[in-house]
Formats: structure tokens, sequence, C-alpha cells
């Protein structure tokens, strides 16, 4: 997969589908020669760098030939002629911050490494991937640059990081360092990226790349729901099923920057990786920084196809528990139907209701510890609240699972209330300059995770409750962003590292629970899908996708949510109507039809249904039991988006032997008299004949006249059913 060319010092990353190609320049540094679909392998490349003279260019210092401004480099440098913005900056003891890296060695070998403690992709067995190190040098500072490249053997994947070693007795500080850069040599692209804030996480934001900067970031400290940490860029007439698209990912909790540089020559850099703000890494002489890892997925079909190329690997190369490929539990959590209000008696009562429906797990959300009667306090106190739940967790936890339904709980161990025993024991374990009044969010605070004392002093806490009950799933909550950015118990030259140990704490916790409690399943949140990033789904394999469960909103953000992330990794829950966020009024079944795309569950109580209503739930469950793998871990395509459309949606679920689909159409509003709907049907056999039932709708068809004329929706069906926010599931069977 990895090809050497000695005489050319060129290296070519390729397997059936992409070929990446770079080469070691005369001056030693690195140029980009090719990125894209695949290429058969030749001895040289040259003839695809690109040398231009243009007028008052600066040359390399070292090739009077060559002009790094119009070169495509790997990982460009600052000080060499190249005024676009470099991929890391080191700044040095004399104040300079010119560099220059040349090539030294490189390694080629089977299989890929892992980074730890950082979360990244990885292989089962070696030959599902092959890696390149190459190692290169600055003369000047003293300093190695290991670049690091791994190609998927059957994937249209390249994973990136770098990593500085500072090898000279001189201290360097590295002021930016970027998981990676790609130079493209046109700006014929459009960029897609998903923003927006909480209640609206993930909607797709479209613009064609303009000559200058356009970019995406987070200085929130977490990844957040203002921008995702993935973006793509496609062609202007690529479609959900056609053309070229390249999908950037960061395997990264923390603030990040997307940055998409067009030159006025109309050349392209991508940057991604750590913000530089607030990041400052001193290195002393034999420490090392080792970047978060980035990757480049690279379609030429299509925008489904690069979204289902990052499903299988973020399903099945990176999440490490237990519950991977394990179809998820339907559960029933209690935050929308009692918030923090309640006592064991109800919790019992709805515990009971739901086990009666079928559901597998009860989750007991926020308010069972401490005095966590409000959100104003009670955070950080991780023991239970007796008044509320006498027999404590694990009497709790007991009773339940005698039920029949298995127990899990929520946590926020990243934060503090000050009123708390916690923060009267331990006031200096804040995020805080002590100069300064911190600003409070939800009326909480943060601990400061860069101090491993903190990170150990929370863990023993949850060890405890969770060693001492039933517990078989955790929901880890995170509910305000990073303010002020300061640990009082750092040296000042190393405040520019408190961001990145606190994502480091985070996950150190994550390894440590996940470790001690292999069974447990997590679903990460952040005040809904706040901190969506392959980072958290490396530990836990599914996220609350938003707290609005609102079933038109939702499809919405799981339209957007599933560009990059697996269907089994999108929690998506019922809830009761007038909905909690909209007060929208919708279909009971629309609300399911949304959320069995996803981690499938409830939130509300279930005594409050009418009879009618809950046989109607009885239903759900016990169709969504048998046909839950096909929605989790079928292939997904997109069909309809709700961002055009009239607001309209519709995407299907098939499963990998395409004997069985599942497809959701998804009405907004009623369209008084309009035609009626086709509906494309993708991924099915052409050949293969299906049996397609949906209400009142009961067709056989081939798979090609699904695909092909299409499935045609009369519009009356969908007025009968309610008109506005109705839904229409479609099972398509082999018979
Ligand atoms: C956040 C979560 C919700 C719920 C509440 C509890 O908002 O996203 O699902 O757990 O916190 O306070």
């Amino acid at each position: 997969m990895i090809f050497f060319h000695p005489n050319n010092k060129q290296f070519h990353l390729s397997n059936e589908k992409i070929s990446y190609i770079f080469k070691v320049m005369e001056n030693g540094e690195l140029c980009n020669l090719y990125y894209g679909k695949a290429m058969k392998d030749r001895e040289n490349f040259d003839h695809l760098q690109s040398y231009y003279e243009r007028p008052l260019t600066p040359n390399s210092a070292s090739l009077s030939m060559l002009s790094l401004q119009y070169t495509r480099q790997e990982y460009p440098s600052y000080g060499t002629g190249d005024f676009r913005f470099p991929a890391f900056r080191i700044l040095q003891e004399k104040g300079s911050l010119i560099s220059n890296f040349v090539y030294e060695s490189h390694q080629i070998f089977s299989g890929k490494k892992d980074i730890l403690p950082l979360p990244s992709t990885y292989v089962e067995k070696e030959q599902e991937a092959e890696t390149i190190e190459i190692t290169l040098f600055d003369q000047v500072t003293q300093t190695r640059l290991l670049l690091s490249y791994t190609i998927f053997a059957y994937l249209p994947v390249i994973t990136r990081h770098a990593v500085f070693t500072q090898v000279g007795a001189a201290t360097i500080s590295l002021k930016n360092a970027m998981s990676l850069c790609l130079d493209l040599p046109d700006m014929e692209w459009e960029m897609l990226h998903f923003a927006g804030t909480w209640g609206r996480e993930r909607y797709l934001k479209k613009r064609s790349l303009e000559v200058g900067i356009q970019s995406i970031s987070s200085m929130r400290g977490s990844s957040s729901a203002e921008h995702n940490p993935s973006f793509l860029i496609k062609r202007p007439h690529t479609t959900e099923f056609a053309g070229e698209a390249i999908g950037f990912s960061f395997v990264y909790s923390g603030s990040f920057l997307g940055q998409i540089e067009v030159s006025p020559y109309e050349e392209t850099r991508i940057l991604l990786g750590i913000h530089p703000e607030n990041f400052d890494w001193q290195l002393k002489q034999g420490e090392s920084f080792t970047t978060p890892e980035g990757i480049l997925v690279y379609s030429d079909n299509g925008l489904n196809a690069m979204s289902q190329t990052f499903h299988q690997l973020f399903r099945t190369h990176l999440n490490r528990s237990q519950w991977r490929d394990k179809p998820r539990p339907i559960l029933l959590n209690n935050w929308e139907a009692t918030e923090m209000t309640f006592d064991e008696e109800l919790i019992l009562k709805i515990a009971a209701k739901a086990k009666e429906a079928g559901a597998e797990l009860f989750v007991l959300d926020d308010g069972w510890f401490g005095t966590r009667n409000d959100d104003t306090q009670g955070l950080g106190d991780w023991f239970v609240n007796t008044e509320k739940l006498p027999s404590g967790i694990d009497g709790l936890s007991k009773k339940i699972t005698d039920m029949g339904i298995a127990f899990g709980l929520w946590i926020e161990p990243e934060m503090i209330n000050k009123n708390s025993k916690l923060y009267e024991t331990h006031p200096d374990w804040l995020m805080v300059d002590p100069a300064r009044e911190p600003s409070p969010s939800r009326h909480q605070f943060i601990l400061d995770y860069s101090r491993p004392e903190v990170v150990d002093g929370i863990y023993q806490m949850l060890e405890k409750v969770i060693s001492g009950s039933d517990i078989s799933y955790i929901k880890w909550d995170m509910n305000r962003y990073t303010t002020e950015t300061y640990s009082n118990h750092t040296p000042a030259e190393e405040q520019g590292k408190v961001l990145h140990r606190y994502v480091l704490g985070v996950y150190d916790l994550y390894t440590r629970l996940t470790a001690r409690f292999p069974h447990i399943l997590f679903e990460s949140c952040s005040s809904g899908g706040a901190r969506f990033d392959p980072g958290m789904l490396s530990f836990a394999p599914q996220t609350w996708c938003s707290d609005n469960s609102d079933a038109v909103d939702r499809y919405r953000i799981q339209y957007g949510t599933s560009y990059f992330y697996p269907i089994s990794s999108i929690g998506a829950h019922v809830s009761a109507v007038p909905n909690h966020q909209t007060g929208r009024i919708s279909p009971l079944a629309t609300r399911a039809n949304v959320a069995y795309y996803g981690a499938f569950g409830y939130e509300l109580d279930l005594n409050h249904l009418t009879d009618k209503e809950f046989e109607e739930v009885k239903a759900q469950i016990a169709f969504y039991k048998k046909s839950r793998e096909v929605f989790q871990f079928g292939t997904f395509y997109r069909l309809l988006s709700p961002f055009e459309n009239h607001g309209s949606a519709a995407w299907i679920s098939v499963s990998e032997d395409k004997s069985i689909a599942y497809a959701g159409y998804y009405q907004t509003l009623e369209r008084v008299n309009h035609g009626s709907i086709r509906l494309y049907l993708a991924g099915l056999c052409p050949k293969k004949q299906y049996h397609v039932t949906s209400y009142s709708y009961d067709h056989i068809h081939y798979g090609d006249e699904l695909m092909n004329a299409g499935l045609v929706i009369d519009r009356r069906i969908l007025s009968r059913l309610g008109g506005d926010f109705t839904s229409l599931l479609f099972e398509i069977k082999e018979i």
C-alpha cells in the first residue's frame, strides 16, 4: 500500500480507492504531488509538482528555483517564503519563529500505532493498514519532527498526526501544532460544515470557497455545539450520490481550528488541529509533544459514500468498548418526565411502566446526589441524596434490576457548584485565576482536570458509587464551556498547556472508568450534543444528540449528524407532547420514526399516556427489538434533505446483505393539492424482489424499480394521517 521510490524520494500511499503522493524536494522539505482517486504507481511523479515564476516571489534560500509560496506542502513552516498560514510555529529562546525542517529518514510498517493517552483510530489486524513515519530535523532549533501517515487497506482513509521532540539544550515553545495540512491545486470546492447551538446542533451550512480565509473553530475548551470538528469540501456539482468530496475529522474533544485558506492564485490550504489560541507548549530537552489525530476521507461517489466510510471507520476502528458491535438497549430516561423533582416511589413507578412496555434499561438522570434539588447546587458531591432515595443507589438499582430491567445513572464529573460539599473541602479544585471572579454558567464551574489529583479525587468518588451498585449504563454529561483558562497550580510558563491537559484529564478519567467497568455502556452528553466528536466516540459508543427532542427539529439535527457519525452513535428518544423545547405536537408515530434511526429510547413517564398510546409504545418497542440492527448498523443513505425540499426529509438504512431495509419519509408542513412524492430509494439489490409495506401501503417491487422509478407516495395518505409533522416508515423486505 505504501510505495517508496528511492531515486526520486517519492512516497505513494495507495489502495484501490485513493492515492496520496508526496516527495522530498531537493532542499529536503516535503511537498505534496497528489491526493485523490487511486492512480497506478510509477517510478516518478515529478511532473505533478508545480514550479512557478511569479513577480515578487521569494525563492527558497537553499534552492533558487523553488518558491514555497506556490508549492503544495505537507507540513509548512513559518519563514520560508510561504506567506500562507503555517502548520506550526516554534518560538525559540532568542525570539525567532523561523524554522526549516528537512528530511532525515523514514520507516514504513504494517498496522497502526496508538498515540496514547490520546484517542485514535486503530486496526485489529496488521494487514488492515500500513503506516509511514517521516522524520525531519531543524538544525537551528535542534528539533525533530515526526510526521505519521496511515492508510487503511479497505477504506479510503488516511490518518495523520505529528510529534515534535526537542533534541537540543535550548527550550522551545510550540505556539501552534496542527494535526494535518492538505494543500490542493485549485479552489473549485464548496465547504460544508455543521453549526448551531444548544437545541439545534449540527445544522448543515454550505459556502463556496473564496480567496482568503474561511474557518470553523471552538475556543470553548470543548468541541462545542457551535461548530463540529468534522467538515468537508465537495465539488460544486457533487451530490449525495456522485462526485468528489473530501471529509476532515479531528479525533479530539477540546478547542480546535479547521481552516481553509485560498491564495490569490486560487490554491487551497486546509489545516486542522488544536486551536492555537490559549495553546503554548514548552518543550525542554528530551520532551515531546504529540498532536491529536486528523482524518482524511476521499470519495468520488458523492457524500453518502463519504459518510458511509466515516460510519464504518468510527464504528469499527475508533470505539474500544465491549458495546462497539452490540445492538443498543432500548432505554427510558426520566429527565424530561421529572427533572430533579422525584423520590424513590416515583422512580420505581416510572421504571416499572418502562419495563411493562418492554424497555430494557432505565436511566436515572440528574438530581440523585448531594443536595441536587435544582441546578444551583450539588455538583461534585457524588454520593446519594438519601432524603430522595432512602435505599441509596445500591438499593434502588437492585429494586430496578429485580424488575428485570437494567439500571443506568447520570453523572457530570467535570463540574462543581459552589454550593456543594466538594467546594467546601476543595475550593482550590476550581479552574480559576484567584485574582478574579470566574464566570458561572448554569450556576456551575469547571474542575481543574489539568491536575491529576483532581481527576483522581473524582475517580475515587465515582468508583465507589458505581462499584457498590448494579449499574450497566452511564450518561456522562458536561454542561458548560471553559471561560477563564487558568490553573492556579501550574507555573506561568505552563499556562498554555492547561486546556489541552484538561482534555487529557477527561480522557484519563474515561480510560480509568471504562477499564474498571468494561461492561458499562457509556453515553456522552454535553447539554445535548455539544461534545459530539470522534474523541468522545472512542470511549463512549453513543452520544446524546441534542436536548431538543422535538421530532421535526430532530430530523434536521440527526440528518446533519449523519454526515460523519454512525447511526448507532446517535442517542435519540421519543418524548412527550407538547414538546418541552418547542411546544410542538407531533404524532407519536413520527417521534418514533425519527428516533429509530439512532440509539433508541424514551424520555417521558409512560404512566401519563392513554391506554391507546401505551399500546402504541409497546408495539414500537417490540418492532424495534426485531429491527434495530438494520437501523443501527445498516448502510445509511440520506435521500432528501430537510434543509431543502420544503423542510421534508427522507433516509434509508439497508442491511448488509440487502435483504431488508427501512426508509423513513418525514413531512414538515402539509402541502395541499401538490403532486405526489417520488422517493428514490438507494442501496437495494436491483434484481431482488421486495415486499414494501407502510401505513396503508402494500406492494411488491424490484429493487431497481424502487431506486430508478422511485417509490410513489400519495400525499393524501399524509393528509389522512394528520398533515403537518406526519411521517411514513417503509419496511422493504426481500421476498
Ligand atoms: C443536560 C443534558 C440533559 C439532562 C440535563 C440534566 O442538559 O443534556 O439530557 O441530562 O443536563 O441536568
